[in-house]
């Protein structure tokens, strides 16, 4: 491993200066290339299993890394998460049926920095309501990324999430939260998708790390399946989630996993 970089701040978080900006950009375009690419490759039918083989593929392609293979014993280059799976869903041969939405999570590593990001695809139709859940997973996203400012608290990026989420009738998963990154996959801090304004450490520029809020129809309680990965609903209710890794400026965030594509949407590609 490199050196570390930049200083870090009494709450443990790493402030990165310009180069370091340039590398999350490469890692982080790369994760969203290869989300951009996939699209084409969820339909009925399809495996998860297939997906990730494919997703292995592009990360080699690129002569970059898998952040996820061999990481806490993992095996994978993807979680996908169809339905009610939350989060961390183990690629496998079971099938794609008209109608499913899925979480395609992908975390490369370039030249040493982490690129970390997750979009939602549906396969077949995409039913009103899911297409309502997704969305408001993604503007829920976008509010908490608008909040991400020097001078704001996390709590205002976890208050703007929830706020608007809960407003839609809809909740936020508590279990599962973003994290800081840079040049190691998980640090310093916990970004909570829920929150109160105006509370928690404050935001500095320099800072790199992850929103990746997780939005349920229904209850917000998960569990752990025996795999020991797989989250699910407990209710079973369906569940959205979209990622992306930013980094803090002096105005606007830096958005290094934007779909160089434009692709977003569920049904687009
Ligand atoms: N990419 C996930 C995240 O957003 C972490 C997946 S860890 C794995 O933090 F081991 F499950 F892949
Ligand atoms: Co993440
Ligand atoms: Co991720």
């Amino acid at each position: 491993m490199d050196e570390p970089k930049g200083r870090l701040t009494k709450d443990g978080i790493r402030i990165y200066g310009e180069a370091d900006f340039a590398g999350m950009h490469v890692a982080g375009k790369l994760a969203a290339q290869i989300l951009d690419e996939i699209a084409q490759h969820v339909f009925v039918g399809q495996t998860t299993g297939e997906i990730d083989r494919l997703i292995t593929q592009m990360v080699d392609d690129a002569g970059a890394k898998s952040a996820t293979i061999g990481y806490r014993g993992y095996q994978h280059a993807s979680c996908i998460s169809v339905n009610h799976v939350v989060c961390h869903g183990i690629p496998g041969d079971k099938k794609l049926k008209d109608g499913d939405i899925l979480n395609i999570d992908v975390t490369v590593i370039v030249d040493g920095w982490f690129g970390d990001t997750s979009r939602m695809y549906v396969a077949g139709n995409l039913s009103r309501k899911s297409e309502r859940l997704i969305e408001v997973t993604h503007d829920a996203l976008m509010y908490g990324i608008e909040a991400a400012r020097p001078g704001n608290t996390f709590g205002d990026i976890g208050h703007a999430i929830q706020s608007y989420v809960e407003g839609q009738r809809m909740s936020v998963v508590r279990d599962f939260c973003g994290h800081g990154l840079g040049r190691v996959f998980h640090a310093p801090p916990n970004v909570l998708h829920y929150g109160r304004a105006g509370t928690g450490v404050v935001l500095e520029e320099g800072m790199f790390f992850t929103i990746e809020p997780m939005v349920n129809l229904g209850r917000p309680e998960t569990k752990v399946l025996a795999d020991d990965w797989t989250a699910v609903t407990r209710d079973k209710s369906l569940s959205a989630q979209f990622e992306h890794s930013i980094g803090v400026t002096s105005g606007a965030p830096e958005i290094f996993t934007l779909s160089p594509a434009g692709k977003f949407h569920p049904t687009y590609g």
